[in-house]
């Protein structure tokens, strides 16, 4: 019975392979990126793009195991419903509502220590793992959202 059991699993598991993930990056234009449009300091964006890219942008990295099921499905939840909530490859077409708004959720978000989602951090070795860098890059997304704010309003002075 058992040997059956574990037989059809190991079936079902084959089975499941042939069923992949789509790891194509949908066309993004680059001045439409958050690091262009925030002009973000070199130190900070590489920190970012390890910490948040694979999941809120275009510029998706898929390791091995995204071509292993079920693990692929579980992941690739996570990549689409990351890119909905906030996708920095996007960045420039967010109103400055929006892009305060989401700069204020960054910065709550790593602070709390929510983002990267742990199951992430787990697999990465990343420099947001170091107290220092997480605090940093939250000071960085709070000093947005007066930033982002403060750029619309000169742009509109200067239309006066
Ligand atoms: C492994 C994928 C993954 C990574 C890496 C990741 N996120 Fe997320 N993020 C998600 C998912 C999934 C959601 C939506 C579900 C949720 O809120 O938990 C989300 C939601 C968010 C939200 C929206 C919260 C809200 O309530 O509107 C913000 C802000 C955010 N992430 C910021 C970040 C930042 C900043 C980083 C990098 C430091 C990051 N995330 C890294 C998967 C990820």
């Amino acid at each position: 019975m058992l040997k059956k059991v574990i037989l059809v699993l190991v079936v079902l598991f084959i089975l499941l392979q042939f069923f992949q993930i789509d790891k194509s990056n949908p066309f993004s234009e680059l001045s439409n990126d958050f690091f262009q449009i925030q002009n973000t300091p070199k130190e900070l964006s590489a920190t970012i793009e390890e910490a948040c890219y694979d999941c809120h942008s275009y510029k998706t990295e898929f390791p091995w195991y995204t071509s292993v099921q079920p693990i692929a499905w579980w992941i690739n939840h996570h990549i689409n419903e990351g890119r909905d909530e906030l996708n920095f490859s996007d960045w420039g077409n967010y109103s400055s509502d929006k892009k305060k708004k989401l700069s204020e959720e960054c910065s709550e978000k790593i602070i709390q220590g929510k983002m990267p989602l742990s199951s992430y951090t787990y697999m990465h070795n990343i420099r947001i793992k170091d107290p220092k860098q997480r605090q940093l890059l939250a000071n960085y997304f709070s000093s947005l959202q007066f930033n982002t704010v403060r750029q619309e309003q000169e742009q509109e002075q200067e239309y006066e």
